[in-house]
Formats: C-alpha cells, sequence, structure tokens
C-alpha cells in the first residue's frame, strides 16, 4: 500500500481550518448563555390589551439596547395567565420548571401577581411585576428577588383622596371589583379622603370581572353622594364609563377615578369620558424630552400610542438592565442586582423615579383630566409618593 502523502498546500489549508474552528468554539464558550424572560400577562379577557401593551414596552426597551441586556440576549417564554388566579400557580410554575427561565415578568392582576409572588419567593426566581399593585406583593410578601415597575394599589388610590378632601367633598361613594386590587384602592383612597375630613358613605362593589353594574348605578342615584371615587381597568372601565353616563349620573355626580379608569380605554369610551378626573403616575401630555422620544420610538414600531401599561413594561426592561449590569449578567446575586436598582433613578418616560426599600417605585402622582382622546395633565395629585411598605421585612 502506498503511504499517504501529503502535499505542503493541504496541509496548510488544514491548519488553517482547524484553528478557525478552534477560535470559534472559544468565541461560543465565551458567549454567555441567553437569558430566558418568562412574560406572564394576560392575553384574553378584561385585561387582554393591558398584557400587550406591557409585552410591547418591555421588547422595545430590549430592542433598543440591541436584544441584549447586562451583555446577554434575551429570548422569550409567554403564558397566556387569563387573570385567573386559579390557574396562576399551575401557570407560573410551566415558565419555571418547563421552561427555565431565569426572570419572570408579570403580571396585571393582582390575585394572579401574588401566586406569582409566592412562587418566587419560594423557588428564588427573579421576579419584576409591570403593573398589578397588589399591596402584599411589596408588603407581607416582599422579597430581595421581587420589584415592580408599577405602582402599589395603595398610591394612586391615597393620591386621589388628598384631592378629593381639598375639593372640599364631604360624601362619597366607592364602586369596585370585589378583588385585591380594587379592595385596596379603595382603602388607599378612603385612607386619605378622610384623614382631609371627608367621609366615604357607602363601599359598593361586584365580583372580577363582571360589568352588570345597572343595580349599583341605582344605588348610587338613590344615595345621591357629592361624588363617588372608583377602580376598574381594561374592558371593565370601558363599559363603566359608558353604563355611568347612559345612567343620566355624570352631570349630577362627578366620578373619579385612579387613571386607569380613563388610560388605554379613551378610544372605546369616547365623550363618555370628557372632563373626567384621575389620578395616575402617568399622562398623554408630559411633554418631556424623555416621554417624547418614547412616544415617538413606541408609535414607530407598534402603530399605537402608548398608555401606561406601555410605560410600565418599558420600565421593567430598565430596570432589568439595571440590575443585570451591575450583576453583570448572573441573576443569582440578588443582593447586589437590589443593591444596584436601589441605588438607581429610573430614567423613566413617566418622569424620573427610585424604588423603596420594599422594592416599589416611589413617584409622582400627577392629576388629570380627559380632553378628547387624552389624558392631560392639569396638575401633581401627590409629589414623590411612596407606599408605606407596610409588613414588608427586608
Ligand atoms: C390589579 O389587579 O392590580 C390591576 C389591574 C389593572 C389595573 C391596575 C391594577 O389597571
Amino acid at each position: 500500500m502506498k503511504p499517504i502523502q501529503m502535499t505542503r498546500r493541504p496541509l496548510v489549508a488544514a491548519l488553517a481550518a482547524l484553528s478557525l474552528l478552534a477560535s470559534a468554539s472559544t468565541a461560543l464558550a465565551q458567549a454567555p448563555a441567553k437569558l430566558k424572560v418568562g412574560l406572564m400577562l394576560p392575553y384574553t379577557g378584561t385585561f387582554a390589551s393591558l398584557g400587550t401593551a406591557i409585552e410591547n414596552g418591555f421588547r422595545l426597551y430590549v430592542a433598543e439596547n440591541g436584544g441584549k441586556l447586562g451583555g446577554r440576549e434575551i429570548e422569550f417564554f409567554k403564558v397566556d395567565d387569563e387573570s385567573d388566579p386559579s390557574k396562576a400557580t399551575d401557570n407560573v410554575n410551566k415558565l419555571i420548571k418547563r421552561d427555565n427561565v431565569d426572570v419572570l415578568i408579570g403580571t396585571v392582576h393582582s390575585g394572579v401577581a401574588m401566586a406569582m409572588a409566592k412562587v418566587a419567593k419560594d423557588s428564588g426566581t427573579l421576579l419584576i411585576v409591570p403593573n398589578a399593585g397588589a399591596d402584599a406583593v411589596t408588603g407581607p410578601m416582599c422579597a430581595v428577588n421581587i420589584f415592580r415597575s408599577s405602582f402599589s394599589n395603595w398610591q394612586p388610590g391615597y393620591a386621589m383622596g388628598e384631592v378629593m378632601a381639598k375639593k372640599g367633598l364631604k360624601k362619597v361613594v366607592t364602586i369596585t371589583w370585589k378583588y385585591a386590587a380594587g379592595d385596596e384602592s379603595v382603602k388607599g383612597f378612603k385612607e386619605a379622603f378622610e384623614k382631609g375630613g371627608g367621609k366615604v358613605v357607602k363601599e359598593l362593589s361586584l365580583p372580577f370581572p363582571n360589568v352588570e353594574f345597572q343595580s349599583l348605578l341605582t344605588d348610587i342615584a338613590a344615595t345621591k353622594p357629592d361624588a363617588v371615587y372608583t377602580f376598574f381597568a381594561g374592558g371593565g372601565a370601558v363599559k363603566f364609563v359608558k353604563d355611568y353616563a347612559a345612567a343620566g349620573l355624570k352631570k349630577n355626580i362627578p366620578l373619579y377615578g385612579s387613571g386607569f379608569l380613563t388610560d388605554g380605554t379613551l378610544e372605546a369610551q369616547g365623550a363618555d369620558a370628557d372632563g373626567l378626573l384621575t389620578a395616575l403616575h402617568y399622562a398623554d401630555s408630559l411633554g418631556t424630552p424623555r416621554d417624547n422620544a418614547f412616544r415617538l420610538s413606541y408609535a414607530k414600531a407598534y402603530k399605537l400610542q402608548p398608555d401606561v401599561y406601555a410605560v410600565q413594561g418599558y420600565d421593567a426592561g430598565q430596570m432589568l438592565g439595571i440590575g443585570l449590569s451591575a450583576v453583570k449578567g448572573d441573576v443569582s446575586k440578588k443582593a447586589e442586582f437590589a443593591a444596584a436598582l436601589h441605588k438607581a433613578k429610573i430614567d423613566s418616560p413617566r418622569g424620573p423615579f427610585t424604588i423603596s426599600k420594599s422594592n416599589n417605585p416611589v413617584q409622582d402622582f400627577y392629576l388629570r383630566q380627559v380632553t378628547g382622546k387624552e389624558n392631560k395633565v392639569i396638575g401633581i395629585a401627590s409629589k414623590g409618593l411612596s407606599d408605606p411598605g407596610r409588613g414588608c421585612r427586608l
């Protein structure tokens, strides 16, 4: 048999190929693994449009940063939580156990968020809540790995209670869905309103997500309060505002609310929302360079105007980016991740905000009035308002 003769040329080529392979595999070994982000949001039901806006906002921030946060490429996993607390634990476990996510982003509904927070606390998975205001999440259930980019239910309620007391209103009826968000919004409102000299004379409610308001509206008409304070959101808020006007109440008994009543809903509410006063940590007419840039970028990407939910999703992205940069992409460094957020001033389209010791935004609440298709700022309802974080030990 003839020995295999290698000429010089193929040998050089083979060596070159080998070294190419070697450098490619080092590059592979050095590229950090993708960061798996689990989005648990409602994509169906009364809060469906809220879930989509949050996802849009979050993805916009990631896209503006070249698809990476803290040096790691982002890979998305999604679950529709249907705003159903009874399915919440199973849904969050799909993301943690099946998909092995590194980070959870969710959700809108307070009852679902509390179930997520329990699993996040027990498993140590990083959780950023981009809407749900459940006071407990940054109260008794608080943890070093649980953050919120939105608000606590107490906050907008308290802000509106201060405003309505200052207006000299005395007798108020409240109306909301009977679940954590409604109960806590009314509680925050009542705390400030009664401290300011008013009285909540009746607390009306119906189960989430029901929208048969008729008998409750009849009750309001009979009670004749000076005003009504309400928490509704999404599809339910659209129907409530329309029914309130159709019942002939709007001109006689002024309707006030937390700003969810009129955010992301104005197209559908039309003239029935005109003039309504609400308190929220965002508005359509801030006119700051930061908000203008965000609104332009969002409108270009989605052919839609952003709302408060889009901002909260975007800021969940910013918070994740700040924390991840501080730990160089290593989510297991929880104390360092949290320390970076406690030091940060988050450059939000809503205006800059900080993170409290219990991991909730400390932020301004605007007094807004519906004018046409916009929630226009007409003043500050409460400046630098911090949730008291009752029951949080960190
Ligand atoms: C909540 O359940 O915490 C919740 C839902 C929708 C909102 C605000 C709060 O717009």
